[in-house]
């Protein structure tokens, strides 16, 4: 959904500047009602910071907006990802952005085409659903709607809770509007919208909830501005599979875990005090690739489809985003974590025990960050981080396994698969195989690790001891694996 920008309520922001903005951010919480967070609680850090990023956007004159806009821009730039690298998921190679700027026209019939990627196990639940027998107490799809056209999710009219934050009056020019629709404020997108249900229905909630924008969950995203016809859907991938589970979420691909998400992005904080710092990403090949063009359509049998993109670097607007960011991170307990993983288009399903996890409160003081404007920051950071947001903080951390290649005799794996260290490399050089790179590490004195990748071009970096430790690896190279030489000092 993308509501309308209104008006910003926080005048006194617009006064503050940026210095006093940081300042106060320094001293923590100084605006909210005293006594109401025990020592310790983030969150009161948090609303700091995220004045203070609000502020620093504002003298800018920078809208929030934008974020969101940049945040799809990286996407889009690193949709490209190298040809022909892509058989390990059985797609074809998509890539690049599509020429055709396509709007979907038979959306209303998507999910009636998708049923035939359907498992036996997965048609029989559809079938419980559609004869009433599986009711919201099992599924529930939470619908966060402005003014898409939702005539697509027709077929699951008996699960669907929707909620609307367009104009109550909007009538007409929509195939189908949601029927009985729960009317919410229009602020915070849809992050507020599922936040809400949580805490409405936190002693009554489904077995799985299914929460989604309203946009018709087609394959892919375009990034090219306005185009608002792709759906975000992975290829391989239906919206059935969030509602009935299974498909790419069978086993521990997420049914297991009680959260089915598909993480086609991984990214990097902020360095800590960094003003130009960026966010760098990565994604997964294949985005662009709608499988109803390609015959037959193939299933994604992964929820972590394999990096193939170049790193692609967002940059929020400067240090006081950078650190509300931070603080955001902390608050869900994530802060230990150098790779974070991110599901694009606010579209996943959880467990009622995987939400219950964190307690109502919780669920409140976060809704509590995105109750006042339309486009309010944290809403572009629920999107960045939405994996952690619902879950015991400690449990669950790294969804996506490595698939990476193993280290030769004598070297271990250097943080995660894709890690790369930039700057002050030693050597780079064009090698046969990954013993070579050893030996030429091996050969060379001041090599403490190297970085190989297998696929086209085969190449091999020579890194120094600086660049040998787990907290250099700042940056992404798709594909690529880190090689420490065993028992080197750890820096
Ligand atoms: C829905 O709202 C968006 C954002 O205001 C607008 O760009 C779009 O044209 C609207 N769509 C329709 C069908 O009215
Ligand atoms: C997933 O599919 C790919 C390509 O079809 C195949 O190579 C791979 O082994 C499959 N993985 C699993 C876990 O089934
Ligand atoms: C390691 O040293 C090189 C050269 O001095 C420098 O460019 C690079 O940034 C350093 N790496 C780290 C992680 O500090």
């Amino acid at each position: 959904m993308a509501p309308r920008p209104r008006a910003l309520p926080g005048a006194l922001l617009l006064h503050l500047g940026l210095r006093a903005a940081l300042a106060l951010h320094a001293h923590g919480d100084a605006g909210g009602p005293p006594g109401l967070e025990g020592p310790g609680d983030p969150f009161g850090p948090l609303r700091g910071a995220l004045r203070a990023a609000r502020a620093s956007l504002e003298a800018q004159g920078r809208p929030v907006a934008d974020l969101r806009a940049a945040l799809r821009r990286a996407a889009g730039s690193a949709g490209g990802g190298p040809r022909g690298a892509a058989e390990d998921e059985g797609i074809s190679e998509g890539g690049g952005v599509p020429e055709k700027n396509g709007r979907y026209e038979g959306a209303s019939t998507l999910l009636q085409e998708e049923v035939e990627m359907l498992s036996d196990s997965q048609r029989e639940m559809l079938r419980g659903i559609q004869a009433g027998s599986i009711g919201k107490n099992r599924v529930e799809i939470v619908l966060s709607h402005y003014n898409e056209s939702v005539g697509w999710s027709k077929m699951y009219d008996a699960i669907i809770t929707p909620y609307c934050k367009g104009y109550r009056d909007y009538h007409g020019g929509y195939p189908w509007t949601p029927r009985n629709c729960r009317q919410l404020p229009n602020v915070g997108r849809e992050a507020h919208t599922f936040l809400h249900h949580i805490i409405e229905n936190y002693d009554k909630l489904a077995d799985w909830t299914v929460f989604t924008q309203a946009q018709a969950p087609t394959v892919g995203w375009s990034g090219a501005a306005g185009d608002r016809e792709n759906g975000h859907v992975y290829p391989g991938v239906t919206f059935h599979d969030y509602v009935l589970g299974g498909g790419p979420f069978s086993g521990s691909g997420g049914d297991s875990q009680g959260a089915r998400f598909v993480f086609n992005g991984h990214w990097k904080p902020p360095r800590q005090g960094l003003e130009f710092e960026t966010v760098r990403m990565c994604f997964a090949g294949n985005y662009y690739v709608d499988m109803r063009e390609q015959g037959k359509p193939k299933r994604l049998n992964t929820t972590c489809p394999r990096l193939k993109s170049k790193e692609s670097q967002l940059w929020l607007g400067g240090l006081p985003v950078n650190q509300a960011l931070l603080a955001y991170i902390d608050t869900l307990g994530a802060g230990s974590e150098r790779n974070l993983f991110y599901s694009q288009g606010a579209r996943f399903a959880l467990s009622r025990e995987r939400i219950r996890q964190r307690p109502r409160g919780f669920y409140e003081k976060l809704l509590g960050t995105l109750d006042s404007e339309v486009y309010p920051v944290a809403g572009i950071f629920a999107e960045l981080l939405w994996y952690y947001i619902p879950g015991r903080p400690d449990k669950h951390r790294q969804p996506c396994v490595d698939h990476a290649q193993a280290c030769p005799e004598g070297y271990e794996q250097l943080g995660s698969s894709s890690d790369h260290a930039e700057d002050g490399i030693l050597q780079r050089l064009n090698t046969g195989s990954m013993a070579e790179c050893a030996a030429a590490c091996g050969a060379n004195r001041l090599c403490e690790s190297f970085e190989y990748h297998a696929h086209r071009p085969k190449l091999c970096v020579l890194q120094p001891s600086n660049n040998s430790a787990e907290g250099a690896q700042t940056g992404f190279w798709a594909g690529a694996v880190a090689c420490r030489r065993t028992g080197a000092r750890r820096s």
